[in-house]
């Protein structure tokens, strides 16, 4: 069966995401791309054959001959966007955050099980190998009983400051992914205790967010854990998980674009890693879209659900209360 999508947001996941529907997934067809910018949905309908672009997400919402919608606009636009959606009975695909707050994301989620809709949550880097292998090295008791992990999580650059504006701030935006890896790997996480900084650039401390940060992680099974994130590492997009425990340790190294060891008199190198995530998680994107598209045709549950989209949004309340007060916070105390 056909899956006719409609994706809401032509920025740049969503363009990430129209690539991938049009050249990797036969089983998904882009019926529409909507954007507040005409110019934007309407360059990316036309790149990959879509034939509606429109400024009015409600259009595709409503067409009929839509059965799902990606939601790739800014955070704070989701959960509004899910409930409408759910309302008119599309099946959801929504870019990480779900929200900043619970109680509007609370009224997603109910919105979507009323509805008896799917809801699947961006958190791509699940289907990454590299973590899928991490992974399943734990739950093949490889590494034995789980005692540390450590996420390293570095961008090549900030945003634009229009995005950061609308982010939510560092632990909502960027490090969600690492909260949601830490539960994906070492399940549910108890207390956090966060550290951080305004250091790659002070127009982002004047727009009251972080660049730099540290969070300690305490989880219910007695496992501790470190995420540490930058928005710029000059060598590219750092990405490292590494996860040891009683027998072992699992870990993964950042992808280059080829092989090559480079040794001179110099010293011995090599090129950079992939930049950033549009080519460092290619194939997460696919496999995460293949995922949602297979489950909307066989009517099966999705793999990332609302309440994975829920949980790491709690941890991220709890980094920025750890930060804001300088002191270890339960999760308990947010939610
Ligand atoms: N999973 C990932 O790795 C990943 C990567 C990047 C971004 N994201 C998430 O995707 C979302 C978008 O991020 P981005 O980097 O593409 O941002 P972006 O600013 O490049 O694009 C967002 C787009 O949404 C459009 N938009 C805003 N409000 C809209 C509305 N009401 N209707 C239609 N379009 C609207 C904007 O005009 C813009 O083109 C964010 O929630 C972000 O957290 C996820």
């Amino acid at each position: 069966m056909m899956v006719n999508v409609g994706v809401i947001g032509a920025g740049r996941i969503g363009k990430v995401h129209v690539n991938t529907l049009a050249t990797r997934i036969a089983a998904a067809r882009v019926l529409a791309v909507a954007d507040i910018s005409l110019e934007a949905a309407q360059s990316l309908a036309d790149q990959y054959g879509a034939t509606r672009a429109t400024d009015d997400y409600h259009e595709i919402i409503h067409r009929p001959d839509i059965q799902a919608v990606l939601i790739c606009s800014s955070t704070d636009t989701h959960s509004q966007i899910i409930t409408e959606a759910a309302q008119a009975g599309k099946h959801i695909f929504c870019e990480k955050p779900i929200d900043f707050d619970l109680d509007r994301i609370d009224a997603a989620l109910q919105a979507v099980v009323r509805a008896g809709v799917q809801l699947q949550i961006g958190f791509n880097r699940r289907f990454d190998p590299n973590h899928r292998r991490i992974k399943q090295a734990i739950e093949n008791g490889e590494i034995g009983t789980p005692n540390l992990l450590h996420i390293v999580s570095r961008d090549p650059g900030p945003p634009p400051l229009s995005y950061v504006k609308v982010s939510g701030g560092i632990f909502l935006d960027m490090t969600i992914h690492d909260f949601d890896m830490a539960r994906f790997l070492f399940g549910d996480v108890e207390e956090v205790y966060a550290a951080g900084g305004v250091m790659v650039d002070p127009a982002i401390g004047e727009a009251g967010d972080l660049d730099t940060a540290v969070i300690t992680l305490k989880f219910t099974n007695g496992a501790i854990g470190m995420i540490e994130n930058s928005r710029r590492a000059v060598y590219g997009y750092d990405q490292r998980v590494e996860a040891f425990g009683s027998s072992g340790s699992a870990s993964s190294q950042n992808i280059h674009p080829n092989a090559v060891t480079i040794s001179d008199e110099r010293g011995v190198r090599r090129d950079l890693p992939l930049n950033f995530f549009m080519d460092r998680y290619t194939e997460s994107f696919v496999v995460e879209l293949e995922a949602f598209i297979k489950a909307i045709a066989e009517e099966k549950p999705v793999p990332v659900t609302g309440a994975d989209g829920r949980a790491p949004v709690v941890i991220a309340l709890a980094a920025r209360k750890s930060y804001q007060e300088n002191r270890p916070v339960r999760l308990s105390e947010i939610d």
